[in-house]
């Protein structure tokens, strides 16, 4: 078993897609390992996502992570990452898979309605950065 970070943006929790976006996560298969409600500050956005720091959207994206509540979820299955990635379909909501996420609740590049990891040690380093050990020891984990 896998375990992936994945973010509903706060353009998705907005226009009120959070019931719809988990429901095609458990339709899909996943476990859900955790999940919280979070209003990120623009420095916790600037610290999730300080691999972009040097591209030319960067402060935008902080500002749309930051503008908003945002769900956080830990998802777990065989493949979690992969799967999840390819569940919510390419970046651009416009050139996504039929049926994505993305393509079905993105409205830009930018305001794409989900995150997910793109790797195992990305992974490791999004779920610490949400659920310290003492929140996460309280999970669900059975
Ligand atoms: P994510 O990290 O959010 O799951 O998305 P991703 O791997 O598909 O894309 P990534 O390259 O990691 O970009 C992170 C997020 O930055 C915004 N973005 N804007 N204006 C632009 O050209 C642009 N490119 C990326 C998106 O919100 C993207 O999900
Ligand atoms: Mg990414």
């Amino acid at each position: 078993m896998e375990r992936t970070l994945a973010i509903i943006k706060p353009d998705a929790v907005a226009a009120r897609q959070v019931g719809a976006i988990l429901q095609r996560i458990e339709l899909a298969g996943f476990t859900l390992r955790w999940m919280r409600l979070v209003k990120l500050s623009r420095h916790d956005a600037e610290g999730f996502y300080a691999v972009h720091r040097t591209k030319p959207f960067f402060d935008s994206l902080v500002t749309f992570m930051s503008s908003g509540p945002a769900v956080v979820l830990v998802l777990e299955s065989a493949d979690a990452i992969r799967k999840w990635r390819a569940l919510m379909g390419a970046t651009d909501p416009a050139i996504a898979e039929a049926g994505s996420i993305r393509r079905d609740f993105g409205s830009s590049i930018e305001h794409n309605a989900t995150h997910g990891s793109d790797a195992v040690d990305t992974a490791a380093f999004e779920v610490d950065y949400f659920f310290s050990d003492l929140e996460y020891s309280n999970s669900a984990e059975g």
